[in-house]
């Protein structure tokens, strides 16, 4: 018997039109589309993104995920959601899960894709990349990232002050995302290593609220949300 088909689409940082063609290719094929929400309420914003792009009725299932860090209540969670993907491909279905950004880049599809693959290992499983949101920054802010030799990394926020102080040691340029729950911690690291005038802040890229901060001492008191990621580059200290 025919099993469907699990998509994993990004649909990039914000801008609808920075969904790659495959992507809406794929979201335009497939029988149902999932998407995750805070269990909180049905919002998504990767609903929005792809909304202009369906050229026909497809159901949108939204998951709710809980914004929790505790392990046992978001192990249940993709549990219980990866058997909703399942129970759609063995009835034949195809199936979309929509990412903001990439899929595998610091995403929910990561843990959904393996409980999914844990649950029932036959699962045909397809990624379609998206443009990260680190990538639509360093554009918004026309600024590169790197160049020739240098190096990158990618670290989250969340990681906490000394490993963050350890990875800009050893690379030319960093991207921090997730700074907006500790980012007093992470701007005194920043400023104890002389590197503010060499750091941007970058809230909300490619939509409406797209908010650039160059000078990261003024407005102290300034607090960012949730989709705001800083970079750094220790080049730009002398640009
Ligand atoms: C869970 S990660 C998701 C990353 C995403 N999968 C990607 O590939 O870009 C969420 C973090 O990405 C960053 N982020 C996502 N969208 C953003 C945007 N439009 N502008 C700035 N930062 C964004 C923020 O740092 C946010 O805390």
């Amino acid at each position: 018997m025919h099993t469907g088909t699990l998509y994993g689409v990004g649909v990039g940082p914000g801008d609808p039109d920075l969904i790659t063609i495959k992507g809406v290719k794929v979201l335009n094929s497939v029988d149902v589309i999932f998407a995750a929400s805070s269990s909180k309420n049905n919002y998504s914003q990767a609903v929005n993104i792809i909304s202009t792009h369906l050229k026909k009725d497809i159901p949108i299932n939204i998951l709710k995920f809980p914004m929790t860090r505790e392990r046992k209540i978001l192990e249940n969670a993709w549990h219980h959601n990866a058997k909703q993907i399942i129970k759609t491909l063995k009835d034949g279905k195809d199936a979309a899960f929509l990412t903001l950004g990439d899929p595998l880049t610091y995403s929910t599809f990561g843990y959904i894709m393996k409980s999914i693959k844990s649950l029932y290992s036959e699962a045909v499983i397809k990624i379609i990349p998206g443009i990260t949101a680190f990538n639509a920054a360093t554009a918004c802010i026309k600024r590169e990232l790197v160049e020739a030799e240098e190096s990158f990394a990618v670290v989250s926020g969340a990681c906490g002050p000394e490993k963050l102080k350890n990875v800009i040691e050893h690379v030319d340029s960093v991207v921090v995302l997730k700074v907006y729950r500790k980012y007093r911690e992470i701007l005194s690291v920043i400023d104890e290593m002389g590197l503010s005038s060499a750091s941007v802040l970058v809230s909300n890229c490619t939509t409406d609220r797209e908010m650039i901060v160059n000078d990261l001492n003024e407005g102290v008191d300034f607090q960012p949300g949730y989709f705001s990621l800083l970079l750094i580059r220790k080049k730009w200290l002398n640009e």
